[in-house]
């Protein structure tokens, strides 16, 4: 396992790296994906362990890092609270002190920021947020790596984030300021996203009530479900808050004619997005959905090996 005194990089939010260590992790995702795709291995992580601890459920964030971590020789271990001793109450602090002794880097999906916060501040090792109720923000590594594949340089775009001000809104505000880009925010009042995090990136972001509005002329359109992880009993509630916040045919033909839609996945066809958007011949949902493993490939190479 890493055996240093100096604190290690965490990975919190997009925050807590550079625009230049950024733009290096997508650079390298994309030469990542390029070896795989040839064939050829490239075991950079040999013997090097991740734990993965989530607190809430997962398809591409737990299959992206164990088949990431096996393509790079090292070795994932999915850690949930029905099996571990977090999930009958030993403390944060003392699980992260132990685990970190035994591997190499944790990623935590868990409900509250301060939470993870917590558990970095008392780890040897890097941290990952892997998704909290704040930030999402590995989803947006493999947005911005998809960006680049499809269409280059995302700085000086303009990008429509429709629907709720959630974990992924917020982490498409600080993908705002790392990446330079403008980001429109079509929410409906009463789900705004956090005051702090938008204050951070004032001069990249604006809240736009009306969505066809909020469409025009933009180069990327991106929207998640309504009612994230947690908020499950609050789903009437929301599907009549957001009904006019759905990404259908209207409001992506107010967009540019080469605009591109994303969403981070699960989605909900017939509410956020209607299956003539999400499921056009050419939707590059999927290719987004893969990429989560290449960029998280690039970012535990940085953490790790630096
Ligand atoms: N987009 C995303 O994080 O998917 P999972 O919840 O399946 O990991
Ligand atoms: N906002 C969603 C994202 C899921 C990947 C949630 O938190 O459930």
């Amino acid at each position: 396992m890493t055996n240093t005194t100096q604190q290690p990089r965490h990975f919190l939010s997009l925050l807590d790296l550079t625009p230049a260590e950024l733009h290096k992790i997508i650079h390298r995702a994309i030469e990542l994906k390029a070896i795989l795709r040839k064939g050829e291995r490239h075991e950079s992580l040999k013997n090097r362990t991740l734990g993965m601890v989530f607190e809430k459920s997962s398809t591409r964030t737990r299959v992206s890092f164990e088949a990431g971590m096996t393509h790079l020789g090292g070795k994932a271990i999915f850690l949930s609270p029905r099996d571990t001793q977090l999930g009958r109450g030993e403390p944060i602090e003392d699980t992260a002190r132990v685990l970190s002794r035994m591997v190499d880097c944790i990623m935590v999906r868990t409900y509250k920021q301060s939470d993870l916060a917590l558990f970095a501040t008392h780890s040897k090792v890097p941290v990952i947020n892997a998704l909290t109720d704040l930030f999402h923000p590995l989803q947006l590594l493999a947005d911005i790596q998809t960006w680049f594949e499809q269409r280059g340089d995302i700085k000086g775009k303009t990008v429509l984030w429709v629907g709720d001000g959630n974990n992924m809104c917020h982490s498409y505000i600080n993908a705002a300021k790392q990446f330079d880009f403008k980001l429109h925010i079509a929410c409906p009042e009463g789900f705004d996203p956090e005051a702090a995090v938008l204050a951070s990136a004032k001069a990249h972001c604006e809240i736009i009530r009306d969505p066809l509005a909020a469409a025009k002329n933009v180069d990327l359109v991106v929207t998640d479900v309504w009612a994230s992880m947690g908020q499950e009993e609050e789903q009437a509630k929301r599907e009549r808050a957001f009904a006019n916040y759905q990404v259908n045919d209207a409001l992506m033909n107010q967009a540019h004619k080469d605009a591109l839609f994303m969403h981070c996945l699960p989605a909900h066809r017939g509410e956020e997005v209607t299956a003539s958007v999400i499921d056009r011949a050419d939707s590059i949902v999927w290719e987004e959905a893969e990429n989560r493993m290449h960029s998280q490939k690039a970012l535990l190479e940085f953490l790790i090996n630096g």
